[in-house]
């Protein structure tokens, strides 16, 4: 039978994210948003695609839930972007309010689905939503380590002029200033990355990283990156829906993983049909579990604001 993926948000990664959904064969689409006619008409545009494009999957629009009812997978990507000077933080007051709101109804219509939140701050909404829902741990995870590893990755593969393809990389810690990429267990083609480009260069490359996200709204100047947003959490979908067990860099709730408690913060974990199906510790060098600890201090004080707007 076919699955069915809802996403929350119409707007530039929603929309996306249905489109690759869509177009890599995943499931049936149904798009959500707030906007009279918005999610309508985008989704009837993808579905006009679908003869060329070469799928038959169905795509719905819609400003309400009941379409939704009974989703395998559940994307969130509600709520206000970043404009130039805005940092992620400063999108709390507005963004927790929606992934509630978003939240409380795909509980109720699609009480068995798997929760992926995009929208930001990225690991302050996972535990929004994980609160809202009262879903298990394993069912709601956080995009972002596969985007910030996949700069990173492009970035190298572009300095090294090589395939992306041979690049492995991963970004833990939070979405945010101080994600912890680590190029320790970065390679090319099997090949240490500190074996191929000067420390001072890759900390640069590094810095980019951190800073991708800013690059993108300061070009755009109007809202935030979408296309590898969308093209991560549709890989992230995929993992689920297919089944693959893929390990991916995401947000989940740690419960003394890495020495951290009651956090969602990124680290490695394994995707499949079940969500989180495992949590991959890697041993950590004292520099870079200094790095996570304090990525997570900083995930910390998002949630304590939570706390105290008591969500
Ligand atoms: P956008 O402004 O293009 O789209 C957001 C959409 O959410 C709008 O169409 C709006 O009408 C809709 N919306 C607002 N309240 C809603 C509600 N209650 N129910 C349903 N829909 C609602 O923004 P964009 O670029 O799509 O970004 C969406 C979110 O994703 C932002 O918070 C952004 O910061 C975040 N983001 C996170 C990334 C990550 O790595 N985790 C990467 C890129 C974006
Ligand atoms: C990004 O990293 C805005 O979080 C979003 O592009």
């Amino acid at each position: 039978m076919r699955k069915k993926i809802t996403v929350i948000g119409g707007g530039n990664v929603g929309a996306t994210t249905a489109q690759r959904l869509a177009e890599h064969g995943l499931a049936d689409v149904v798009l959500v948003d707030i906007i009279e006619g918005v999610p309508q008409g985008k989704a009837l545009d993808l579905l006009e695609a679908a003869p060329i494009e070469g799928h038959d999957f169905k795509i719905t629009g819609t400003n309400g839930y009941s379409e939704t009812e009974n989703s395998d997978l559940v994307i969130i990507t509600a709520g206000i972007a970043r404009k130039p000077g805005m940092s992620r933080d400063d999108l709390i007051k507005t963004n927790m309010k929606i992934v509630q709101d978003v939240t409380r109804e795909v509980a109720k219509s699609s009480p068995q689905a798997i929760l992926i939140v995009v929208s930001n701050p990225l690991d302050a909404m996972c535990h929004v939503a994980y609160r809202v829902s009262g879903f298990d741990r394993r069912r709601v995870i956080g995009m972002a380590g596969v985007l910030d590893s996949a700069r990173f990755r492009s970035f190298l593969a572009s300095e090294l002029d090589v395939s992306v393809e041979n690049i492995q990389a991963l970004v833990l810690g939070g979405h945010g200033d101080t994600m912890v990429p680590l190029p320790r267990i970065t390679t090319v083609a099997g090949i240490p990355i500190t074996e191929l480009i000067p420390a001072k260069r890759l900390e640069e490359i590094i810095d980019r990283t951190r800073q991708g996200g800013a690059e993108i709204v300061s070009l755009l100047k109007t809202g935030s990156a979408f296309y590898a947003p969308a093209s991560a959490a549709a890989q992230m979908a995929e993992a689920i829906i297919k089944d693959r067990k893929m390990i991916l860099p995401c947000s989940v709730l740690l419960e003394g993983e890495y020495g951290i408690n009651g956090l969602f913060i990124g680290v490695p974990v394994k995707l499949g049909v079940n969500g989180v199906e495992e949590i991959i510790e890697i041993k950590l060098t004292p520099d870079e579990d200094q790095a996570l600890k304090k990525s997570a201090a900083a995930v910390q004080g998002l949630v304590d604001f939570l706390n105290q707007e008591e969500v």
